[in-house]
């Protein structure tokens, strides 16, 4: 049985004061696993205030390499090592502004892996790959990279977040039937490789996810949680959507 997960991608958004509000107000039952991506600076607030609650702390980014001369980056192991047990990768945020290639993503999460950190691995076609009929070949591809560099046994320490490009931020959130469509698409590709691994791997849901339409994503068969951007930064909105999903 997949455990439900709700993530919080703050993306470069929150505050102490933010981080504040979260530790004196929010809080999570067990019943599912809650994860927050803060930004790297406050990832340390967040691990200590919420060291006795079932919730964990992620990081949004990761280098590839475990340390070194790369200034201005942070290794998975120092990650773990501040207490964090998550790590983003393949953000379209991160491939579209930062140039990520999927050689390098494939890189990060076999970082996040190698030092600890469950990869959350996010994939998704554009609105343009959409409209020519590719959504299924651009995440079968994007995930196919990751397969073939630490094969599918990989998967069964790793969450896959389907991420339309087109819903990311637009306030246009993915119909559930065409968001189930997907993910049972990405569990039928995985499959191939190994079924009880497939039937094992969650596959969360993001873009635009709010309180209003998480309910009737979650309830969709293979869909087992959300990634959540805006919405996420409230924690009165955040715990709406975490109680919407009920397994
Ligand atoms: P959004 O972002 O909920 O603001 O669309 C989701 C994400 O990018 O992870």
């Amino acid at each position: 049985m997949r455990a439900p997960m709700v993530a919080a991608n703050w993306k470069m958004n929150g505050s102490k004061a933010i981080c504040r509000e979260f530790l004196q107000h929010f809080d999570a039952d067990g019943s599912l696993d809650v994860v927050l991506f803060p930004p790297f600076l406050y990832t340390s607030i967040l691990i200590e205030g919420f060291a006795e609650r079932s919730i964990s702390v992620g990081v949004q980014n990761v280098s590839n390499v475990s340390s070194g001369a790369y200034t201005g980056e942070i290794s998975a192991e120092m990650a773990v090592d501040s207490g964090a047990t998550y790590g983003l990768v393949g953000h379209s945020e991160r491939r579209n502004l930062f140039g990520e290639s999927d050689g390098l993503v494939a890189e990060k999460f076999i970082a996040c892996q190698r030092a600890g950190l469950t990869p959350v691995l996010c994939v998704g076609e554009s609105l343009d790959e959409r409209q020519e009929g590719r959504a299924e070949s651009v995440v079968a591809g994007q995930i196919d990279v990751i397969l073939k560099s630490v094969g599918i046994k990989a998967f069964a320490n790793a969450v896959i977040a389907y991420e339309p490009v087109w819903a990311i931020g637009t306030g246009e959130t993915a119909r559930p039937d065409q968001a189930q469509s997907m993910h049972a698409f990405i569990r039928a590709f995985l499959t191939k490789s190994d079924a009880t691994t497939a039937k094992n791997t969650r596959v969360l849901y993001g873009g635009s996810v709010n309180a209003n339409t998480a309910a009737e994503l979650f309830a969709e068969g293979d869909i087992d949680g959300g990634l959540v951007g805006g919405a996420s930064l409230e924690f009165k909105e955040f715990a709406k959507i975490c109680r919407a999903i009920s397994r």
